[in-house]
């Protein structure tokens, strides 16, 4: 598949999905994120992937938010179908992915950027990170998860006192927060996420679908985390991964996990 927003790099076990608008600070217009839908779905269902890696293009921006120029004149009907297919298509679905996703947060991740980062599984940032929702500043609502998700990563009262100044934090009030598990400096971020991403290529890719599957329940309205925990921890004694993996342990070596 051919993609002109977006750049869609594989290497050893990893696809690198680069947000590839620069001159628009990498804003998610619809082709964006139709793209990166398309190349999500690629990279999850292909074996040889194990982990992918969103990240913006250029040194400034992460992704400075949904594309305003595309939603300024919609009425109340073409808002709510914005959000609602925008969170089908990419948020939630990132989400839910059972393959890996960290966001390298290289810049600006403003509203829909952010709120991409806060759909990856977690966050590395660099030092230039700066973060924020600063949608009612426009005179609307985070629409892409931001309400649910920023709050799920820093607690009640810190999402709402970002969400009503619309106001930015950098990459260390991001990290004492706990919205990113690491700052590193620009230059270092794609090699230490990747080496992030090399330790979780060594575990069974089985079983961290199944722990996604599990820790995602908690967060979701009518499902039982522990309830959800339970079935898929039932479910990895019928894999060929547990299989190998507690082999390998009993005979004091290193798994060689058949991915199923
Ligand atoms: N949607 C559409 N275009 C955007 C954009 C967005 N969310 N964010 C940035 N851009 C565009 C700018 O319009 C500008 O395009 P132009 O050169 O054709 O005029 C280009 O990206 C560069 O942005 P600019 O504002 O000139 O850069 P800056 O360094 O002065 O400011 C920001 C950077 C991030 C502070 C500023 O771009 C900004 O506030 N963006 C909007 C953030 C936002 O509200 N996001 C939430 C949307 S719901």
């Amino acid at each position: 598949m051919t993609y002109e927003n977006i750049r869609f790099d594989k290497k050893e076990g990893i696809a690198i999905i680069t947000i590839d608008r620069p001159s628009k600070l990498n804003a998610l217009n619809s082709a964006t994120i139709k793209e990166l839908h398309n190349a999500l779905k690629e990279a999850d269902a292909a074996k040889s992937i194990k982990v992918i890696i969103l990240t913006g293009s250029g040194e400034k921006a992460f992704v400075a938010g949904a594309d305003i120029s595309e939603f300024a004149d919609f009425s109340v009907a073409q808002g709510e179908r914005l959000a609602a297919e925008g969170q089908a298509k990419l948020f939630d679905f990132v989400a839910h992915l059972s393959t890996p996703v960290i966001a390298a947060v290289n810049g600006f991740a403003l509203g829909g950027g952010l709120e991409l980062a806060m759909s990856a599984h977690f966050r590395i940032a660099s030092e230039n990170a700066k973060m924020g929702l600063p949608e009612v500043s426009l005179g609307v609502i985070p629409g892409y998860g931001g309400t649910q998700r920023l709050p799920q990563l820093v607690g009640k009262g810190r999402a709402m006192e970002m969400i009503m100044t619309a106001g930015m934090i950098d990459a260390h009030q991001a990290l004492q927060y706990g919205l990113v598990n690491h700052v590193t400096s620009l230059d270092e971020l794609m090699e230490f996420t990747q080496k992030i991403a090399q330790k979780i290529m060594r575990n069974s890719s089985v079983a961290i679908a199944a722990a996604i599957t599990a820790i995602n329940a908690g967060y979701e309205d009518g499902e039982n985390g522990f309830e959800e925990e339970i079935t898929q921890f039932g479910k990895c004694f019928g894999t060929a991964d547990f299989q190998e993996g507690t082999q390998a342990f009993l005979e004091k070596r290193k798994a060689n996990f058949p991915g199923k």
